[in-house]
């Protein structure tokens, strides 16, 4: 299976400053059949770098976008109106379910609507640090995994991304709450079995389970051999050009 490397730019660059970024990122990156590379810049800048964008080494993901496909649905962008423009979209992120009170039913309408518009889904679960704590880290992420591929169809859901991102291990500067391999793989491993519990182990077996929450440069090498993770969803260190192709680089040392 390929590896996915993303880079969750949250809401960070203006239009102007991604335009130049991306063109730093095009001539650092190189091109790799085993890695598949993808940046989720702002809303506000997918249109304009969906046209500067060179597809062969960097593919286009949104952060969050609304399941109806036109309406009366004032601020929002659909994955209808993103059709085209991105490859892929995030759903479920964290940040979305606790600051802006994204739903389950929100975030199945979501992976439903971006396959329907041939966007392929990246569906975030995790655990916050109490449930985690208290031993309930199981039951939350196979909520979130099931709930959210609810609504996707039999011959669908071998199109869908996961990444398991613990929110207590997100934006850590301190390496305090860094998760460890171990931890991650019996996570991974997990999630592989429901997969497989629910839909059958030749479907598990084709849906890349990625790993998100503080990789770096220095820890990304070992999230990337965790048995059963197939990526990496990175944010902070997404934004330097250096660190994020260093983690590309690692990808395809990985995969090699
Ligand atoms: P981080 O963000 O790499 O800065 O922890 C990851 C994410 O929120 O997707």
């Amino acid at each position: 299976m390929k590896s996915y490397i993303v880079g969750n730019w949250k809401m960070n660059f203006s239009v102007g400053e991604s335009s130049v970024y991306l063109h730093k990122l095009m001539q650092k990156i190189r091109q790799y059949r085993s890695v598949e590379v993808i940046v989720a810049p702002s809303l506000i800048a997918l249109q304009p770098l969906s046209l500067q964008i060179d597809r062969k080494k960097l593919r286009l993901a949104a952060q969050t976008a609304n399941p109806h496909d036109f309406g009366a649905y004032t601020g929002e962008v659909s994955f209808t109106q993103l059709r085209g423009i991105v490859d892929y979209c995030i759903i479920g992120h964290s940040e979305r379910r606790q600051l802006f009170h994204a739903s389950d039913k929100d975030i199945r309408s979501s992976v439903a609507a971006a396959l329907r518009n041939q966007i392929t889904p990246i569906l975030c679960i995790g655990e916050t640090e109490t449930e985690h704590t208290f031993g309930e880290t199981h039951d939350v992420v196979r909520d979130q995994l099931l709930g959210g591929l609810s609504e996707v169809s039999a011959e669908d859901i071998s199109k869908v991304i996961i990444a398991y991102e613990p929110i207590w291990a997100i934006s850590t500067t301190t390496g305090a709450h860094l998760a460890s391999p171990e931890e991650i793989a019996e996570i991974a491993g997990f999630i592989r079995r429901t997969l497989a519990d629910t839909y059958g182990e030749d479907v598990a077996k084709e849906i890349p389970v990625l790993y998100g929450g503080s990789v770096n440069p220095s820890n990304a090498g070992a999230y990337l051999t965790v048995p059963g993770i197939n990526g990496l969803l990175v944010g902070g260190a997404s934004l330097i050009a250096d660190q994020f192709v260093d983690i590309v680089e690692m990808a395809k040392k990985v995969q090699d």
